[in-house]
């Protein structure tokens, strides 16, 4: 989608579309009115039945006149960044249902919050709202329901146009990165993420190094290698690197669990979970995607990205219960369930990136555990971390791009629940409950003694329907949480 920001002032004429905002009243009985210049609405359409409330729209064809689509943002005292985010959703399916191709977006000023906030996030709202994934699709591509092509916000903002490009740039990053969650795992192998991540060195200050089965072989990473036992692919660690701090400034090190399709292994998943594991990589495309957002912000940070790569499959050659690998730190670990593969992959990954890119942070994101989802829904996510200040620097960054997420303790008794009796440690807890915990007791060994978080996706990566503008099916959560939290990184 085009978007550009222009000065109010404008005229409008029939054909033009334009997208209102209402506030639902409060405390008073006055009516809300519209903006002066759209005042003949309210004398033409009975509006008595419109309440404001948020997502509420309605839309006014208006002979003669250009269209005009009312948009609900709620009680004014309600209303924030993620509230007007979630408004415009509906507005955009009205457009998409009418085939209405391009509109004017009038951008109201709200009491309380900034001009810019107010821009950037009816911006986001509509970009991420207007997406479908419908490239196997050979008929009705997007449920017959055209994307908005073009949207102009008509603002007195001052910053609209940098307000405009990096909103372009993140919300544009986050629908490919669900373009990449969506896609087939046949095609979103460990080469197909290689081959998208080797393709950002296009980008000015990214490099990528993707190394293969063999060097991965050189380097013992026991943990990777296991869980490609049964595969017909390569298991692949790409380590992309991007430069945009000052020379010798420490980095930030994003860890993405690359698990391409997840059957569970020998422990295999039944019918009703097995299904959506392609998107089990959801991990590794939102650290990808936030470090190609980074760079094509140029911002003045030094960033690594490492994906561990590969699918987990069953054959006769799988990892196996009760199987023990010695992993990349030297740690043995005991199988205690294939099906818990991911903490696998990134432990290998974490002390391949606390050896060798010493980062003066890590944070891991991952699609860890079932019970991450079964305890917090599809709309939160959730985080574990060794660092207090890191935690409120994810917390700050959650809360303004939208994206909850709630912190989980390391409870300490539970450290013993990992133990094996035959290697040094178990993949698999010895009590059932507190799954996402156990996961992340587990990570904790291989992460080292640094900052390090670990953010749990397996609640939002992935949507069972629409949840205002994150769509059904991969919903890219983690790319903005993460490039926010890199931008006020010592800010
Ligand atoms: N990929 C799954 C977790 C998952 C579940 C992601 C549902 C998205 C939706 C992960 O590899 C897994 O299977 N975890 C197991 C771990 C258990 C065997 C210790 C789980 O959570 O059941
Ligand atoms: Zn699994
Ligand atoms: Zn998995």
């Amino acid at each position: 989608m085009k978007i550009e920001a222009k000065k109010p002032g404008h005229s409008f004429k029939k054909g033009d579309t334009i997208l209102l905002f209402m506030p639902e009243p409060e405390g008073t009985k006055k009516p809300v009115l519209l903006p002066a210049e759209f005042s003949y609405v309210s004398k033409l359409l009975d509006l008595s039945y419109f309440k404001g409330k948020q997502a509420e729209v309605v839309f006014a064809p208006l002979a003669d006149r250009p269209a005009v689509i009312i948009c609900g943002t709620g009680k004014q005292s309600d209303t924030d960044a993620e509230s007007l985010r979630r408004c415009v959703a509906g507005a955009v399916s009205l457009c998409r249902e009418k085939s209405i191709k391009k509109i004017h977006v009038l951008v109201p000023a709200i009491q309380g919050i900034d001009n810019t906030t107010v821009l950037s996030s009816i911006a986001e709202g509509i970009y991420l709202s207007n997406y479908s994934f419908d490239r196997y699709k050979t008929k009705n591509k997007g449920n017959g329901k055209p994307l908005v092509e073009t949207a102009v916000f008509h603002t007195a903002a001052k910053d609209a146009a940098a307000i405009m490009k990096k909103t372009a740039l993140v919300c544009g990053n986050t629908l490919l990165c669900r373009d990449l969650i969506n896609e087939i795992s046949e095609k979103c192998d460990s080469r197909g993420m290689a081959r998208e991540a080797k393709s950002l060195e296009r980008i000015p200050g990214v490099s990528c190094t993707v190394y293969g089965k063999r060097e991965i072989e050189k380097m013992k990473m026991g943990l990777l290698l296991a869980v490609n036992k049964g595969s017909a692919k390569p298991p692949m660690l790409v380590v992309l690197k991007y430069r945009g701090g000052r020379p010798g400034q420490k980095y930030v090190a994003i860890v993405g669990k690359g698990i391409t399709f997840d059957s569970g292994g020998i422990n295999l998943k039944p019918s009703g979970h097995i299904e959506d594991m392609r998107t089990d990589m959801a991990g590794a495309a939102a650290a990808l995607y936030a470090l190609k957002t980074a760079a094509e912000l140029k911002l003045p940070v030094n960033l690594y990205a490492v994906l561990p790569l590969t699918d987990n499959m069953i054959s006769p050659e799988s990892f196996r219960p009760g199987d023990v690998y010695t992993a990349y730190d030297g740690t043995t670990v005991e199988i205690g369930n294939t099906d818990a593969e991911g903490r696998l992959i990134l432990a290998d990954a974490l002390s391949y990136a606390v050896k060798v890119l010493r980062p003066e942070v890590i944070i891991d994101i991952a699609t860890l555990t079932g019970s991450c989802l079964a305890t917090f829904g599809e709309a939160v996510a959730c985080y574990l971390t060794t660092d207090d200040d890191l935690g409120r620097l994810l917390e700050d960054a959650a809360a303004s791009t939208g994206e909850a997420i709630w912190r989980l303790p390391f409870v300490k008794e539970y450290d013993d629940n990992m133990k094996s009796d035959i290697a040094d440690i178990c993949n698999m807890s010895s009590e059932k409950n507190a799954g996402t915990i156990m996961g992340g007791i587990f990570l904790k060994h291989f992460a080292g003694k640094g900052k390090w978080a670990h953010i749990d996706i397996a609640s939002t990566a992935r949507a069972t329907k629409q949840r205002g503008y994150r769509p059904k099916e991969a919903t890219g959560f983690g790319v903005r949480l993460l490039v926010e939290t890199i931008i006020n990184w010592k800010k």
